[in-house]
């Protein structure tokens, strides 16, 4: 598919500081649902300020700590663990953020900062990877200085399904789409520990369809039309599945 093409089938009205940035970029350097947007839903709701130091904790290949240094002139530490810091790197100076954003290789329950270090703290579609552990998130909010934001997105279910998996995703499932919780169960999860307060748990408005979208046009792109998880989403039709978005501050 050529770069207009790609780039008109990526349009979305619901992200317009994402339509800054180029299509062809996203998909190629894609690992999920598009970061970029994600990223940008999460900004509508954290208060994020210029200097500000932000953790991007699963950064991937570094797309939403790119878009997050460009749009809101801060400064970010793109950690993960199965991207090499090179790649990112590469990525950084090719985007011209070099003094803005620094890539860290770093498993999530071994991190390399210091306590109370960063302002804010985004994570996207990465935190159920690391964060469904009841005690963990008393470990990662301690880099966040009291006060701060921690917001994330990643998949999730509307609610808790009564069984997994819930009858009409049958043929599509995989054993660890367990992970991908309900906006409330986030809630719970965060608020038991008496670490922060939850400002927001919700979907992303249109989520679901974003990411259908994104997969739709990504399957195109590679000559791959109609993978499963398109047609997992698709056949889901936004009963179940979609984005979940969990905003909370650290408390003193
Ligand atoms: C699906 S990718 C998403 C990447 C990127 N945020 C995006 O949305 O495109 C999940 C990311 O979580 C990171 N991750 C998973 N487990 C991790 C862990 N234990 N410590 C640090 N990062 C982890 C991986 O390195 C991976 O890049």
């Amino acid at each position: 598919m050529d770069d207009d093409e790609l780039e008109r089938l990526l349009r979305n009205e619901r992200y317009p500081r994402s339509g800054k940035y180029s299509a062809r970029w996203m998909v190629d350097n894609s690992m999920g649902p598009n970061p970029v947007w994600q990223a940008e839903a999460l900004s509508e709701l954290m208060a994020l300020e210029t200097g500000m130091r932000v953790l991007d904790m699963g950064c991937g290949t570094a797309l939403s700590s790119v878009f997050l240094a460009k749009e809101f002139d801060v400064e970010v530490w793109a950690t993960d663990l199965w991207v090499k810091p090179e790649e990112n790197w590469r990525r950084v100076i090719e985007a011209d953020v070099k003094d803005q954003v620094h890539p860290i290789h770093a498993e999530a329950h071994a991190l390399p900062f210091a306590e109370d270090f960063f302002d804010a703290v985004v994570s996207i579609g990465a935190y159920h990877y690391f964060g469904t552990d009841d005690l963990y998130l008393g470990y990662f909010s301690r880099f966040v200085k009291p006060g701060g934001q921690i917001g994330i997105v990643l998949p999730g279910s509307t609610e808790e399904p009564e069984r997994l998996p819930p009858p009409h995703l049958e043929a599509f499932w995989k054993w660890d789409f367990c992970a991908w919780h309900s906006p409330a169960w986030w809630q719970q999860h965060w608020e038991k520990t008496g670490m922060v307060t939850v400002e927001v748990a919700d979907r992303l408005p249109h989520g679901w369809q974003d990411w259908l979208q994104w997969n739709e046009v990504c399957d195109e792109d590679g000559g791959t039309p109609g993978r499963e998880e398109a047609l997992m989403l698709r056949a889901d039709g936004g009963r179940t599945l979609g984005l979940t978005r969990v905003i909370a501050r650290r408390n003193n």
